[in-house]
């Protein structure tokens, strides 16, 4: 994979596997031996029995036995790009090396190349791209420090604060484990008793929760990082993507019309936009704050469940995103990739906000569970630069790392004798000083209704209309008292908002599930038939 975009590891300097075979699209097994009949299984006259020393035919059906690795917890349908990341040198109109000395954003012009991941959150691997759902927004970029995974949303604000919240909040949105059936009492339930999740819920169930497509959508880091320079300084950091596309969202009745033909909208989109030459671009921006609480905002900067409001801290341009190339498989590329919010570069680094710490252990952890211990050895995870440590063995190892070191006898450090050294440079390591008592408390400003009114006071009718058309729906199928204590929460947000909601489930409970009807009487309708 030396040229960075192969995955099938042709041409790599330790490959000779398709040397005789280079030229030929003769079949073969894995072992090489050339197949002459890929038709029928070797068996004793042609009605058989099978026997059991078909090598041949048990290689390939035990392989195809394999095909699946578990699919991820969350996330798990996506599709998957390949571009370049082009630095401006500069955050708005100041040299960016004031702020941070990450070298992926030094040197105006220069190109880190990316792989990015879009992906929709609750479903399963083939299940609709039209559903009401975040997106994911995974950029993996291979700097020439080693990797940097940008792991956002296309919304800019989350559910939770606190990450030991994050499998409840799964749970509620998953199928119940009994029935099997994805639930909306469930997902209000957990919703009712989790007031900071108002805003993310105004967005979501209004049509900011179904994106057109992957191009014309925004993408968000949505977590606070920090920047590091070389006197060891830091600011707060918030990472925004916006899509030269324009953006685009769906309300339920257009998403519902593109469900009934297609599937797989998104991918296919952005599939067919890169193969002709239509490559989406996205300007990557941040917004910046001294490193410190800020007691003079109504917010917390470490709480995910708020924006940093534009007007105080304004959007700065800091490079351009390209995406250029199709996966060659994607298998290989698009399900094996792994991304973690813990891969972070010199110059970039984590602030305290509590839901990225917890999600810096959870990334990788399950990666080395779905991938296996040896899953950065794979061509779309690893980094794209020299890797030299001492770590060894594990399943499906691929390549010994102390490999082409002048003493490969030498896997540890420290040592006299030779093996690898640490590295040394005149940058100054950002040090902060952390006090405090252990405690399992929340914020103090939790804060947990302004913005999501705010959000609906800015939704043109069309949105607003949407929102609370879905949010009647929705709540149509949940107990009355999780429909009190969701009103409840909704008028502290806005009046207007709470009542509006109100009084659609007053409407609505005059009437029938029309849904549940529609469901019914096609299930009435369905052919019928005598048995064949
Ligand atoms: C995927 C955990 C919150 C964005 C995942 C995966 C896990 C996970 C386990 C599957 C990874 C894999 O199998 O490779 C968590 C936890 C969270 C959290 C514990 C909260 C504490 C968030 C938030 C965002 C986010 C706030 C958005 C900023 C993503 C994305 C992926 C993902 C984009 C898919 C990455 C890919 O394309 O492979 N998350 N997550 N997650 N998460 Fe989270």
């Amino acid at each position: 994979h030396d040229d960075g975009t192969s995955v099938t590891g042709k041409g790599g300097p330790k490959d000779n596997r398709l040397t005789e075979n280079e030229a030929s699209n003769t079949l073969t097994t894995r072992q090489g031996h050339p197949i002459k009949n890929n038709q029928s299984t070797r068996t004793v006259g042609n009605r058989g029995p099978a026997t059991l020393e078909n090598y041949q035919f048990i290689e390939k059906v035990s392989h195809f036995d394999r095909e699946r690795i578990p699919e991820r917890v969350v996330h798990a349908r996506g599709a998957g790009a390949h571009g370049y990341f082009e630095t401006y040198g500069k955050v708005g109109d100041e040299p960016v090396s004031k702020y941070t000395r990450a070298k992926v954003f030094q040197d105006a012009g220069k190109k880190t190349p990316v792989f990015v991941r879009f992906s929709t959150v609750m479903h399963g691997n083939h299940s609709p791209e039209t559903l009401r759902d975040p997106r994911g927004f995974a950029v993996k970029f291979y700097t020439e420090e080693g990797n940097w995974d940008l792991v956002g949303n296309n919304l800019k604000v989350f559910f939770i604060r606190d990450a030991i919240k994050f499998p409840d909040f799964v749970h509620a949105f998953k199928p119940d484990p009994v029935t099997n059936i994805q639930d909306s009492e469930r997902q209000f339930d957990f919703l009712s008793n989790t007031p900071e999740a108002l805003h993310m819920i105004t967005l979501t169930w209004s049509p900011w929760g179904i994106p057109a497509n992957y191009r014309q959508m925004q993408g968000s880091g949505v977590n606070t990082y920090k920047w590091v320079n070389k006197e060891g300084k830091a600011v707060l950091i918030k990472y925004h993507w916006e899509p030269k596309q324009g953006i685009k969202n769906l309300t339920q009745k257009e998403a519902d019309e593109i469900q009934k033909v297609n599937f797989n909208h998104a991918t296919q989109d952005l599939y067919e936009a890169i193969e002709r030459g239509d490559y989406p671009e996205w300007e990557l921006y941040v917004q910046m704050m001294s490193d410190d609480e800020h007691p003079e905002l109504n917010f917390d900067p470490l709480d995910d469940t708020k924006i940093w409001p534009k007007e105080q801290f304004p959007w700065l341009p800091v490079g351009k995103m390209v995406l250029n190339k199709n996966p060659e498989n994607y298998f290989a590329e698009v399900e094996q990739a792994a991304f973690g919010t813990g891969v972070l570069v010199d110059g970039l680094d984590f602030s305290d906000d509590k839901m990225l710490q917890g999600r810096t252990f959870s990334y990788s952890d399950t990666q080395r569970y779905r991938v296996g211990a040896n899953y950065l050895q794979l061509p779309i995870n690893a980094p794209k630069k020299h890797v030299a440590t001492n770590q060894q063995g594990g399943m499906m190892e691929y390549e010994v790392d102390t490999s082409g070191q002048e003493n490969p006898h030498i896997n540890y450090e420290p040592s006299n004798i030779g093996g690898l050294k640490e590295y040394a440079d005149d940058d100054k390591a950002y040090t902060p000083h952390i006090e405090g008592n252990l405690v399992r408390e929340t914020i103090d400003r939790e804060n947990n209704y302004e913005q999501a009114g705010n959000a609906y006071r800015e939704f043109d009718d069309v949105e607003r209309d949407d929102l609370i058309s879905n949010l009647v729906n929705a709540l149509s199928h949940c107990r009355s008292d999780i429909q009190e204590k969701m009103i409840e929460h909704f008028t502290k947000c806005d009046e207007d908002y709470g009542r509006r909601v109100k009084e659609g489930l007053e409407k609505h409970k005059n009437m029938t599930s029309k849904g549940d009807q529609a469901v019914k009487e096609a299930e009435q309708k369905g052919h019928k038939t005598d048995s064949y």
